[in-house]
């Protein structure tokens, strides 16, 4: 059998064990580790975005085939600025080839492409690239996909606060009409449902300030894989771990056949 099939038999079984009614409508990724991969070939850090990016392509097609509706990835953090030059200079002119690139094909498979972040420091072709990918495809409904760049969530709340903190001085809104539902409508991702789940590659246990307010309830699954190396059994292993989780949202996990009055506890 050649190494192909041997892949699509593994991941066709791993594929029927996932239950399609319990598939995340939503999944957000931290995909990181490219840089490590790269190092652990000897490459330049470089080498590890630009295949990190076909991964990328594999893991959207490989959750449209599952039934999700929402891809939510985190490409350039706030804080990724600190990084050399190079490196940024890089990543910036990868997001314009890649767009170039990759548009007509996600547009032809009817999916919207969303850019979140401030987009203000990046150079206007790329701005002008991106403006034009969220036109061509702002009617496509088969599939979301979000692309956070320059994002922060703690910029993100702070920019909130302010839109609300300003409308309630102009007198557009009281404070007492400030809460969650409006606090949500004013977000980057306002009208999309939170993630049901996050994955981050590469084993770092953190969200390094990827979208603090939308993962307040989400599961997390860590894969120790890093990113350039994950592919679609790698994340069909995380939505079946994701499907046995037990979802509680600070309430109780309901047995059956019992009640709190039969409890042993109870007087
Ligand atoms: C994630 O991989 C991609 C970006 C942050 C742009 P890294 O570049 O962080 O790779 P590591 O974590 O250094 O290996
Ligand atoms: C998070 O990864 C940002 C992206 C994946 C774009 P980082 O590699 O920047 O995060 P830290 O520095 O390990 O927390
Ligand atoms: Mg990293």
């Amino acid at each position: 059998m050649s190494l192909g099939k041997i892949i699509d038999t593994k991941n066709n079984d791993l594929f029927k064990r996932i239950d399609k009614q319990k598939v995340p409508e939503h999944v957000a990724i931290i995909m990181d580790g490219n840089g490590r991969w790269a190092t652990k070939k000897g490459l330049p850090r470089t080498y590890g975005h630009k295949r990190g990016v076909d991964v990328l392509k594999k893991i959207l097609k490989a959750s449209k085939k599952l039934g999700c509706k929402v891809l939510t990835v985190y490409a350039f953090s706030t804080e990724n600025w600190t990084r050399p030059t190079k490196e940024v200079d890089f990543l910036i002119n990868l997001f314009n080839e890649v767009l170039k690139n990759e548009i007509k094909e996600i547009h032809e498979e009817s999916t919207k492409i969303k850019f979140i972040g401030d987009l203000t420091p990046f150079p206007e072709t790329l701005k002008k690239i991106i403006s034009s990918s969220e036109s061509l495809t702002k009617d496509n409904n088969a599939f979301l996909l979000n692309v956070c760049v320059n994002y922060g969530g703690r910029q993100e709340i702070v920019k909130v606060a302010k839109e609300l903190a300003l409308k309630c001085s102009s007198g557009e809104i009281k404070l007492s009409e400030v809460n969650e539902e409006l606090f949500n409508s004013e977000l980057l991702t306002r009208g999309i449902k939170d993630p049901e789940l996050l994955i981050r590659t590469s084993g770092e246990k953190r969200i390094s300030n990827f979208l603090l307010w939308q993962l307040a309830y989400s599961e997390i699954y860590i894969s120790e894989v890093l990113w350039p190396d994950f592919n679609e059994f790698e994340f069909l292993k995380a939505i079946i771990d994701y499907q046995s989780r037990d979802r509680r949202f600070g309430g109780i996990k309901s047995l059956p056949n019992e009640s709190f009055e039969d409890s042993q506890y109870s007087s």
